[in-house]
């Protein structure tokens, strides 16, 4: 794929949340895996170096009880689901770098290296954790992060994830000690996108007090010569190091242009414990933290409890589902899931602006000139509208909005459609009209990789533009095919 030269030496390190496999993946899941695969793409699209890591949370008390109620070993139960979310990744076409799984040998070693290097550099005491805890989000929780219910059940408030009381002797990780430095770090660099996300940090920070982080439990990376576990959320945010090298050998350069994708209920995890653990360990922190919202349905959070989540093997077009959700993106928001609207969007933008100018265009031309016929763009010396849709493309990408990035190709997309209409193109076909079209036609399509996979592919197969970057260039129709079906209205699509 060509791309501009000029951005060769730029690099990115996309991570996911790695998922915990108590459970097959829903819409929430593979909507930060669909944002995740989209920056991986794209910024290769345009020359980036990009490593896209995803994964597989595997330890902690959720899973233990889980394996245990299905009468399974937890092994048994992460090795199943670790597949399950693999597979996930192939149907959808989420191209990994590196899948990691918390219970690989060489995470469990990086994790024992930087327990220790916290360990020498004096951040870790025992004491005795007295409070509240929900097992469902992995988290402790102060009373006044909790409330009572309805039902007279103790709640968090931010998750409405039932707390229980718990007492236990466990390391500490000297939290409190990091509130200068963090407030330090939000205040003077461009950390969380977007950035008002930084307000909940610093709320958070002017609190802080230090963290439990490890637990009596069997199901974890042994803390040696103790009966403890490391506690799960911190093997968890290890895992960023164990993908790029561990804590000894880590990768530099990839390190130093990290961009965790979070959803916004994971914010404080990566956003203050995650920041400060890296500075005990003198390291720096990652580089942006990229927080989407919700998807909600019916205003409440999508989620298994409720049972109220698309499964998103439930829709027909995958391609379909991963457009909606990039064109949603939800960075910055929660949003409503509405299989009406996705239709209409799909339907209305994705196939009537985007999808009908390739099949119109390539029709007519399969009727003038035949299949197979080399047409020769010899005027094609306009490359204003090409420079200014890249120009556009890489603003919106450097800005992490894939929305505005949809939105600037169904813009040429309509630059199209309109000069059709001007120039009735069906009436009679010309060179000139051919040469205003074909090759902005195929900067949209290439520029269309990461949104689009499939299509992309298929759309690209059915052509061939020979020297596309001078002014006199050869295109061929190889073949026409029908690409794409409209959405109808499917029922009991939430599970
Ligand atoms: N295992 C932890 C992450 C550890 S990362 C060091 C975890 N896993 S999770 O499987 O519960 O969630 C993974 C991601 O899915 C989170 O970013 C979460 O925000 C996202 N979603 C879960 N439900 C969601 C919606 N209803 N909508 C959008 N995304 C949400 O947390």
């Amino acid at each position: 794929m060509s791309g501009h030269n000029n951005q060769i030496s730029k690099i990115k390190y996309f991570t996911t949340p790695i998922f915990y496999t108590n459970d097959k993946p829903h819409l929430g899941h593979a909507h930060t895996c669909f944002l995740a695969d989209f920056f991986s793409k794209t910024f290769k699209n345009f020359g980036y170096k990009v490593f896209f890591a995803t994964g597989t949370d595997e330890h902690g008390q959720k899973i233990m009880n889980t394996a245990q109620n299905l009468g399974i070993t937890p092994k048994q139960l992460v090795d199943e689901n670790s597949q399950v979310f693999k597979n996930f990744m192939k149907d959808f076409n989420i191209n990994y770098d590196y899948f990691i799984r918390t219970t690989d040998d060489n995470h469990k070693e990086n994790v024992l290296k930087i327990w220790k290097q916290l360990e020498k550099n004096g951040y870790l005491y025992l004491g005795i954790y007295k409070g509240l805890y929900a097992e469902k989000d992995e988290c402790f929780y102060s009373i006044e992060e909790t409330k009572l219910n309805d039902d007279g059940q103790r709640i968090a408030i931010s998750s409405n994830n039932t707390v229980e009381e718990m007492e236990e002797e466990c390391y500490f990780f000297q939290l409190s000690a990091f509130k200068e430095q963090l407030l330090q770090f939000y205040a003077n660099h461009d950390f969380t996108i977007p950035s008002y996300i930084k307000n909940e940090l610093v709320g958070f920070v002017t609190n802080l007090k230090d963290l439990c982080v490890s637990r009596k439990i069997d199901w974890g990376i042994k803390i040696p010569n103790t009966d403890s576990t490391i506690y799960v959320w911190i093997d968890a945010l290890a895992n960023y190091l164990t993908i790029i090298g561990g804590i000894d050998n880590f990768n530099q350069e990839f390190w130093d242009n990290s961009i965790h994708i979070v959803g916004k209920d994971i914010v404080i995890f990566h956003g203050v414990y995650w920041p400060a653990i890296l500075m005990a360990l003198n390291m720096s922190p990652p580089k942006h933290l990229l927080v989407h919202g919700w998807w909600l349905c019916g205003n409440e959070k999508m989620s298994k409890s409720k049972k109220n989540v698309l499964d998103p093997y439930h829709v027909e077009n995958k391609e379909y589902l991963r457009y909606y959700c990039l064109h949603s993106d939800l960075i910055g928001h929660d949003g409503n899931f509405q299989l009406s609207h996705m239709i209409n969007i799909i339907n209305n933008e994705l196939i009537g602006k985007t999808f009908n100018l390739y099949s119109r265009v390539f029709a007519l031309i399969s009727k003038h000139y035949g299949l197979g016929a080399s047409i020769q763009l010899t005027k094609f010396t306009d490359r204003k509208n090409i420079q200014e849709l890249n120009n556009k493309c890489l603003i919106a990408l450097e800005k992490y909005s894939p929305r505005e990035y949809i939105s600037v190709l169904i813009e040429y997309s309509n630059i199209c459609n309109q000069y059709i209409d001007k120039e009735m193109i069906w009436k009679d076909l010309t060179l000139e009209h051919l040469n205003f079209l074909l090759p902005l036609m195929d900067q949209i399509l290439r520029r269309s990789e990461g949104v689009l996979v499939e299509t992309y592919y298929k759309i690209k197969s059915f052509y061939k533009l020979e020297n596309s970057n001078s002014d006199n260039c050869t295109f061929t129709l190889i073949k026409l095919e029908n690409f794409f079906t409209k959405m109808t209205l499917e029922e009991e699509i939430l599970t």
